[in-house]
């Protein structure tokens, strides 16, 4: 058995110290005590505790005092705050700073227990989570950026998640990180060595799709040449991330649905049931519930999938974030580019922070690449990032400049068209992809891309 962790009590009050102080080392904890707010501070910078109950009230530095300064230790404990005042401010606040839970007094030593070993149980998670984001995502683009409240929440939940094998559901407005989440649930999960396999439900035409999930044998249709592996098998022993389950054509979800509830796949024009080995994790931006309102989506299919949801937050419910994300990204772009990365003058960085960012995470990228290129100081400003169209040069090509690039110029173009396109149509997206000449699906996507739906 793994020894139990050991614990700080801080707590003013004598009697209920030394009755916690029993409990606890009757569960087998190892455990400190501090009479006050003080002692407690030193208790904690000295020794490595997993775990803290604290008074809020004490004299010397009161919890929430404490707790401030945790948030500079390099392995914080998990903190349960203790208070004789459960709706008040204080609690909140207690939560806002990072504290695991707040358990009201008088305490319910039963639920002291539960709460203390799930906040310990979820600190080792979301610290193997922070180490693996530290090292291991470094400099590979991975890494998930955000000390925001809300992102801090979204890491406990990927912490909680990972040791699962349950399905999980994400959902988020375009562009706010949900294959990022995925791969993190994915990477920290008992199968993060293996595999993982997406299937994007929304770019595969419908007639393929099937093969595409399942495989085929040679033979099986017009042009299947070779036995192919479905990427249901080729997960097999990792995860398979669906993402864009929402739209899932009816016939589609009636053959993800049987594949789920059997959790078997036969190859397209075999009788061999094979069975699956995979963990599931989709995504989503639709509003499923409406789909399934409206039945556009099944509602079993919908249970099936949605076992935990992860809600990823919209950027402008973040955007204490906005700087150091723009940083990264701007670094990250940099480095594709084979560029120096430049960096942000304040007032940009104040412009970001004060945007909508209707696409989100992927906007702002999109921005700061386009700023990227445009700005050739090493400094990028406000007029960078705030531009909409880039000043015409001499030598612009149909106002396209040159140095514009041409990726940038050519979603420059296609952003205008699509929005005049939509104008155009009264908003009726299937108008628009006709007056555009492209399939609608193509259309969906490049709206998500620019950030228009
Ligand atoms: N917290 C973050 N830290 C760093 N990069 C991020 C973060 N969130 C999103 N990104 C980046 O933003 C882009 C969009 O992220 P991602 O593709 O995961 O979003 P999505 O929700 O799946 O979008 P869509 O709905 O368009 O499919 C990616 O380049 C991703 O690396
Ligand atoms: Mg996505």
């Amino acid at each position: 058995m793994r020894p139990k962790a050991s614990i700080l009590i801080a707590e003013d009050e004598a009697q209920a110290r030394e009755a916690l102080r029993a409990l606890l080392e009757d569960e087998g904890y190892r455990v400190l005590c501090a009479s006050d707010g003080s002692e407690a501070s030193a208790l904690l910078a000295q020794s490595a505790v997993e775990a803290a109950l604290l008074d809020i009230r004490m004299p010397g530095r009161d919890g929430l005092e404490l707790l401030r300064e945790l948030k500079r230790h390099p392995a914080p404990p998990a903190v349960l705050i203790m208070t004789a005042y459960g709706t008040s401010a204080a609690a909140i606040e207690a939560m806002a700073l990072g504290a695991f839970d707040y358990l009201t007094k008088p305490l319910n030593f039963d639920e002291l227990l539960i709460q203390l070993e799930r906040a310990i149980d979820n600190r080792r998670k979301t610290s193997e989570l922070e180490a693996y984001r530290s090292e291991e995502d470094a400099g590979t683009g991975l890494e998930i950026v955000g000390r925001s409240p809300a992102m801090q929440k979204l890491y406990k939940l990927i912490g909680q998640v990972s040791a699962t094998d349950s399905t999980v559901l994400i959902r988020g407005e375009s562009g706010t990180g949900k294959e990022m989440v995925a791969r993190a649930i994915h990477r920290h999960s008992l199968r993060g060595s293996r595999r993982m396999v997406k299937v994007n439900c929304a770019s595969i035409p419908e007639t393929l799709l099937e093969a595409e999930m399942f495989g085929h044998e040679r033979g099986a249709f017009t042009g299947a040449a070779q036995r192919r592996i479905g990427k249901f098998e080729y997960a097999a022993g990792g995860t398979l991330f669906l993402d864009e389950i929402g739209e899932l054509t009816p016939s589609t979800q009636v053959k993800l649905l049987r594949v789920l509830q059997e959790f078997s796949i036969e190859r397209l024009g075999s009788n061999i049931t094979i069975p699956l080995d995979v963990r599931l994790l989709a995504a989503t931006n639709c509003d499923l519930e409406l789909a399934v309102r409206e039945g556009r989506f099944r509602e079993d299919l919908y249970y099936r999938l949605n076992v935990v949801t992860i809600a990823v937050p919209p950027l402008r419910q973040r955007r204490e974030d906005i700087p150091e994300l723009a940083a990264h990204l701007l670094r990250r772009a940099a480095a594709r580019l084979k560029m120096q990365p430049p960096t942000l003058s304040e007032d940009a960085a104040g412009y970001l922070a004060g945007q909508e960012w209707p696409g989100n995470v992927r906007e702002l990228e999109h921005c700061l690449e386009r700023a990227l290129i445009l700005g050739r100081s090493g400094v990028l400003r406000r007029e960078h990032v705030a531009s909409e169209a880039p000043p015409a040069a001499d030598d612009a090509i149909n106002g396209f400049p040159i140095e514009e690039g041409l990726h940038a110029a050519v979603a420059r173009l296609e952003r205008g068209m699509i929005e005049r396109a939509l104008a155009a149509s009264g908003g009726n997206r299937t108008r628009a992809a006709e007056i555009l000449r492209i399939h609608r699906r193509l259309l969906y996507d490049k709206l998500r891309e620019y950030g228009l739906d």
